[in-house]
């Protein structure tokens, strides 16, 4: 009969990465993606409007290639996470893992409509997409400039959303590192970094 795991031995086998109690790189590396990509727009969103023509209109295209990355990144991280063998054990229970869950879908499902959203935000003004560059033209017929100017608001407040659901997530990660020092932070970040924190 097999003894009873230790703390010792299960902290040995959290280390080697032989149990999905942590993510592995790949969802790492796509989270810390995201983070950077929607921080990005959304400081550009919001100050573009102080700068002036050529540097504007430079924003705004910098704006929309970084949206079409942070699409092609959550869709990457959604069909990852959906992968036989991806996915992690709850690091939590009861309430605090149905809460979890729900604020994760919650900003899988913001991200993934903004990421369309913008397409159209652009599209409906009969203005072509861009790439870095490179002009994806629009397939619609533009609609009035009032209407034009209401979904270009509804987007800005969609990203409002995202960012205050994602600050909330984030400082609840804080307050389990920092106050109830547990290892749902440290499962998160890329191997090494800060390990003596888990638990
Ligand atoms: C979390 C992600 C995003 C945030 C926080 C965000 C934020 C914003 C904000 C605040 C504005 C200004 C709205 C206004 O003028 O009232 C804006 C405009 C815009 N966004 Fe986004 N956005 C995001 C994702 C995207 C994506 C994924 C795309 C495209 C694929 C996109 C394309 C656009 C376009 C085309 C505009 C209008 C630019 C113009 O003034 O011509 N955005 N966004
Ligand atoms: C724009 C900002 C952010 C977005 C959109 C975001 C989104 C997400 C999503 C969708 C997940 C679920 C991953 C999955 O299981 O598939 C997640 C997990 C996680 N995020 Fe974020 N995040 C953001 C910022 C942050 C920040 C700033 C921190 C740290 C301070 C953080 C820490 C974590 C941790 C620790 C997990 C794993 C939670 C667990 O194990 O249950 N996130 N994030």
């Amino acid at each position: 009969m097999n003894a009873p795991e230790t703390a010792v031995d299960q902290a040995t086998r959290v280390a080697a990465g032989a149990t999905r109690s942590r993510y592995d790189n790949v969802s790492i590396a796509l989270h810390w993606l995201t983070v950077f990509l929607v921080l990005s727009l959304f400081a550009l969103g919001e100050l573009w409007g102080y700068a002036h023509r050529p540097l504007r209109g430079e924003l705004v295209m910098v704006h929309m290639s970084l949206g079409i990355l942070l699409g092609l990144a959550v869709a990457a991280r959604i069909v990852w996470r959906l992968l036989p063998g991806h996915q992690v054990a709850p690091a939590v229970s009861g309430l605090t893992e149905t809460l979890a869950r729900i604020v994760h879908w919650l900003l899988y499902a913001l991200l993934a409509f903004q990421s369309l959203f913008g397409w159209y935000v652009r599209w409906s003004e009969g203005e072509a997409m861009s790439f870095f560059g490179l002009l994806i033209p629009s397939p619609l017929t533009p609609v009035s400039r009032e209407m034009h100017h209401q979904i270009q608001e509804w987007h800005g407040w969609v990203g409002w959303a995202i960012v205050i659901v994602a600050a909330g997530h984030a400082a609840a990660a804080l307050h389990h590192h920092f106050v109830l020092r547990d290892s749902v932070l440290v499962r998160m970040l890329p191997r090494g970094t800060m390990e003596q924190g888990a638990r």
